[in-house]
């Protein structure tokens, strides 16, 4: 496999790329016509994301977008609206897709570092107004939650939510694109998460370290119907199954493992926050996601992330003053290192005013 081209490549945790034994697995797999189907491997994978979730089915989506973006036109009909916070995957970083596919509109709430808390869903809803107001159909949560800094959700919050939503006939659906990741922070079994949830959709593609992929669960009814509308989005997929031994394999392997890359950004956290304490809440480090608020230091973020990939560590600014450093699968105890190395040094030195 080509070297890549940094120290250490802290982009995303979707850039891992398929190991060698992963590779075999896709090369072997028993394949059909999926959109038939008849894919034994895509079926396999649909059955144990479902059964892990505590659901009674699933649908493989090219994308943790297809996922989200399905699981919400299920719950919520054109003119209405779900509700999530402002950081939220879904409201921000998927293109208007709800509002462009679904004629669904969008509110959200401020939340601290994306954490959820079941009053700020209650307090946005609105329910029951007649043809009045934009009706509630929805609440998103999303664990962990990226752009807040890997935040591990509450179970407990969740499940106060969900109390509510039943009782007002509003659905709840979760991005759980790195609920593997809150699952070995927390301990909480996947299905105590999955549970508390209409749908909820999980990647494949990202620390699990598959090459494509998610899985959307939920009721027969609910996945029977999202298969029609995969379709019709254009995610019918033929001989998948190739794509699903990826993941198969990444459950396999790829799942534990995870604690090795929170443990990694916990201690690259640590060693910043002594060189330059404002810069990085070492408690807020739940996961494999580190904020630093590149700005306590001196910094504009852009200028961090270019004086950053200069001395070969990849990272990417989420603000003005803040950068986001991501572990994942690819990124060893010497990357660490070398991170570590070329981070506190740059956060020594603050560029000098021009
Ligand atoms: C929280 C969250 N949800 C959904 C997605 C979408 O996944 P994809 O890039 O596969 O569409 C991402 C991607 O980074 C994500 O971070």
């Amino acid at each position: 496999m080509a070297e890549r081209p940094y120290r250490a490549d802290l982009l995303s945790d979707t850039l891992t790329r398929p190991s060698e034994a992963m590779r075999t697995a896709m090369a072997r797999a028993e394949v059909g016509d999926d959109v038939f189907g008849e894919d034994p491997t895509l079926r396999a994978l649909e059955e144990r994301v479902a059964d892990l979730l505590g659901h009674e089915a699933g649908l493989f989506t090219p994308s943790g977008s297809m996922a989200n973006q399905l699981g919400v036109r299920l719950h919520v009909r054109p003119g209405e609206e779900l509700v999530g916070d402002s950081l939220a995957h879904v409201v921000r970083a998927e293109l208007g897709a709800a509002a462009v596919l679904s004629g669904i509109s969008s509110r959200t709430w401020v939340s601290e570092r994306g954490r959820f808390r079941a009053e700020d869903a209650a307090s946005l809803m609105i329910t029951g107004v007649g043809p009045y107001q934009v009706c509630t159909a929805l609440v998103i949560v999303e664990n962990t939650h990226n752009f807040g800094g890997g935040t591990v959700q509450s179970l407990d919050e969740i499940q106060r939510a969900r109390a509510i939503t039943r009782e007002r006939g509003v659905a709840m659906h979760l991005d759980g694109a790195r609920l593997f990741n809150a699952h070995v922070a927390s301990g909480v079994p996947l299905e105590d998460y999955g549970r508390e949830f209409d749908t909820v959709s999980v990647c494949l593609s990202k620390g699990l370290g598959a090459p494509v992929g998610s899985v959307l669960v939920g009721s027969t009814e609910a996945m029977a119907e999202s298969r029609i509308w995969r379709k019709r989005f254009g995610g019918g997929m033929r001989q998948a199954g190739i794509l699903a031994a990826a993941g198969l394999f990444a459950l396999d392997h790829n799942v534990e493992r995870l604690t090795d890359d929170h443990a990694r950004a916990r201690r690259a956290a640590e060693a910043m926050a002594e060189v330059v304490p404002a810069a990085v809440d070492v408690g807020s480090v739940e996961t494999n996601i580190v904020i630093v608020e590149v700005a306590a230091a001196g910094w504009s973020s852009v200028a961090f992330v270019a004086a950053a990939l200069d001395a070969g560590v990849r990272t990417y600014a989420v603000g003005p003053g803040a950068v986001r450093l991501v572990w994942h699968l690819d990124v060893d105890d010497a990357g660490t290192d070398a991170a570590i190395e070329v981070l506190t040094r740059l956060l020594r030195a603050a560029p000098t005013a021009a």
